[in-house]
């Protein structure tokens, strides 16, 4: 039997993971099987460990499990434990449980590999404070910028997260606030990590917030332009982004922890915008 690999989840049935995996593999020649599980919101731990008792190798976990998920792994790579948040299983060889968090690293070679957007020197700010931001932090402090701000609905939690990532003693200059800190601000890159979007909602940010050539990057992404990039295209200046390149990149990061090569994202990338188009 091929070696056994899943994304957890729910709702799950949406998921492109089953299908970009199934390319990583197929391009790579490696023999694996990959599909969808449906977990119970209140019992991750159950679906989880059936899964691994059986033949599974690795996993990968999505809302609402990645707390979940770092609560079940058996050791935790530093970079999850300090996303507090993780998005990668996979089996050691005693049957131990390792937990990852690929999504930062997603992030960063989504920007720099496929938008083409060099994120040295540049002013960073990140809307949103909770487990999708702090995801994504860590490999942002270590990708060059020049300054990160975090602001926040609640500016507490924003600063409380300048706390964690204090450890890095990273010398960037790393802010926190809440929307009206914002006024008279202005970033190179804007990256909205709240739900905002999910309620079809959007932080209150100040017209000046974008450059000409700033990028606003949203981390969800959904079939329909999200009211983050909406608002962006509406300031007439900025380039936008959704996600979906980000999912991609994270995919890629775990199939190489699980299989050890690398695959090539660009044309699955291509591949899955045209295979979306055409479901629409
Ligand atoms: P996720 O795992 O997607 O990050 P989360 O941990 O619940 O989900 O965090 C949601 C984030 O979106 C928080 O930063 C939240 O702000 P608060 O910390 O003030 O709650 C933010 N958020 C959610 N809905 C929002 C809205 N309508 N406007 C602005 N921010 C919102």
């Amino acid at each position: 039997m091929p070696d056994q690999y899943a994304v957890f989840g729910n709702p799950i049935a949406h998921s492109q993971s089953p299908q970009i995996h199934t390319w990583f593999a197929q391009q790579t020649q490696q023999q694996l099987e990959y599909k969808a599980i449906l977990a119970p919101v209140d019992d991750f731990e159950a679906s989880a460990t059936a899964f691994f008792a059986k033949s599974g190798k690795g996993a990968n976990v999505t809302v609402p499990f990645k707390l979940d998920a770092l609560v079940f792994a058996d050791q935790l790579s530093p970079r999850a434990r300090r996303a507090g948040a993780v998005n990668t299983l996979q089996k050691g060889k005693n049957g131990e449980v390792y937990g990852d968090n690929t999504d930062g690293i997603g992030l960063v070679r989504d920007l720099t590999n496929n938008l083409g957007f060099n994120l040295t020197g540049k002013k960073v700010l990140l809307l949103g404070a909770g487990g999708a931001a702090r995801g994504v932090i860590e490999p942002l402090l270590n990708a060059g910028i020049a300054q990160l701000k975090i602001a926040n609905r609640t500016p507490e939690k924003a600063q409380q997260l300048v706390q964690v990532f204090h450890v890095l003693e990273t010398a960037i200059p790393f802010t926190a606030g809440g929307w009206a800190s914002l006024e008279g601000e202005q970033y190179d890159l804007v990256i909205n990590a709240t739900s905002s979007s999910l309620a079809g909602d959007l932080p209150p940010l100040p017209n000046g917030l974008l450059a000409q050539d700033s990028l606003a990057y949203d981390l969800m992404y959904s079939q329909q332009t999200t009211p983050f990039m909406l608002w962006a295209q509406q300031q007439c200046a900025a380039k936008t982004a959704d996600g979906l390149g980000m999912l991609v990149e994270q995919a890629a990061e775990a199939f190489f922890l699980w299989r050890q090569v690398r695959p090539e994202t660009q044309s699955v990338l291509q591949r899955l915008k045209q295979r979306i188009q055409a479901a629409n």
